[in-house]
């Protein structure tokens, strides 16, 4: 590893260094568990760190390409930029408001973790999205969500670090045009800044949001109709330890592509050949089908193309069996796409960023 010191004549303390590492095997940094190769990557721990990057004479030129969990990511070649590795840590409460506990977590923080941290601390709300894999600051990028909650639901403001003049800029949640599965940060802010601090706003009263068929399902099966939320925060771990596959053991992204959006009419369409296709109408008239089931249907579950497979209990999830390669994956993606396109007429819409 060569530390690389913006100013020679400071001294070497850990704020005065960049972490700058050569071919870095990524295989351990992506969920997926997929074969890449940084040929150089820098660990960011701080917004300083960051502006010392920005700075630096060869690295302040260089594209970059930022790296959170990597749970969300599927790399099918080495990438050419520079890897920023999102590090930056802490987790504290900023303020208790009479309607609210604002709480704010490093980019670094993880996730779930964050998610136990807060409860333990008495400050509900993030039960419904316990166990999601990744990073904090990643929640946002794609505005997670499960169970009936989103990130947009629980999110006040967010610290990103501007790649390109180093300045610290908050952004509310306007300005990070949340949709579903979607923000500002896959779009036009792609690649031009790194988030480097989440805050979170968690309501108060508590209110459990509990509309989610599987938590009713819960609550029948224990009798308990007024759970609280480390209750909830324990049903959800267990749905999700039941069909979804732990990317310790199994590499994966969670749900390879989003749920589609259709029109009533083709709605309709579909129902009239397929009476069971699961299906929910959305506020704005809309309805959105869920990619699972017509994954599912196209008789996906379980298969496999070379080492990339369809999870055996989700068809929505992607595995790695052992050893797949990006482009195996890609592979079977663009099946199960042309499957579902011949079958249904719906083009689905991979989740992870595809780098
Ligand atoms: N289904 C099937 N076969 C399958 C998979 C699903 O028939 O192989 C059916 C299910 O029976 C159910 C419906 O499809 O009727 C929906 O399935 P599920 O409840 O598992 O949810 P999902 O729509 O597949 C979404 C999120 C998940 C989130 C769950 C719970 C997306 C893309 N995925 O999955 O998020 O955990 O709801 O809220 O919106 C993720 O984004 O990585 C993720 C795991």
């Amino acid at each position: 590893m060569a530390l690389i010191g913006q100013n020679s004549a400071m001294p070497t303390a850990s704020t005065s260094v960049l972490h700058v590492e050569q071919g870095v095997n990524l295989r351990t940094l992506n969920s997926f568990g997929l074969p890449a190769t940084a040929h150089t990557l820098v660990r960011i721990d701080s917004d300083a760190a960051l502006r010392r990057v920005i700075d630096h004479p060869a690295l302040g030129r260089a594209p970059k390409f930022i790296l959170g969990g990597g749970s969300n990511i599927i790399f099918t070649r080495d990438p050419e930029a520079v890897v920023l590795k999102v590090e930056v840590r802490g987790l504290r409460l900023v303020q208790a408001q009479p309607d609210a506990w604002i709480v704010e977590a490093g980019a670094g923080e993880n996730w779930h973790d964050t998610v136990a941290w807060t409860l333990a601390q008495g400050w509900p709300g993030l039960e419904n999205l316990a166990l999601i894999p990744g990073s904090v600051g990643a929640a946002p990028v794609q505005n997670i969500g499960a169970y009936g909650v989103e990130l947009k639901d629980r999110f006040h403001s967010l610290d990103i670090v501007d790649l390109v003049t180093g300045r610290s800029v908050t952004l509310d949640a306007s300005m990070c045009h949340f949709g579903y599965r979607d923000s500002v940060f896959k779009r036009e802010l792609t690649g031009k800044g790194v988030i480097s601090r989440v805050r979170l706003r968690l309501p108060r009263p508590w209110q459990p949001v509990l509309g989610y068929l599987e938590l009713e399902r819960k609550m029948h099966e224990t009798g308990n109709a007024a759970p609280d939320a480390q209750t909830i925060f324990g049903w959800v771990c267990a749905i999700r330890r039941g069909k979804l596959p732990d990317p310790a053991l199994v590499g994966n992204a969670g749900s390879f592509f989003k749920n589609p959006v259709v029109s009533v009419e083709q709605c309709r369409d579909i129902i009239g050949r397929d009476p069971e296709v699961a299906h929910y109408p959305l506020p704005d008239g809309s309805v959105k089908l869920a990619a699972g089931w017509l994954i599912d249907a196209c008789g996906w579950k379980g298969k496999s193309i070379g080492r990339a497979g369809v999870y055996e209990k989700q068809a929505l999830v992607l595995v790695n069996r052992g050893g797949a390669s990006g482009a195996e994956v890609l592979t079977l993606a663009r099946a199960i796409q042309e499957s579902v396109y011949g079958r249904f007429g719906i083009r689905l819409e991979p989740e992870p960023v595809l780098a």
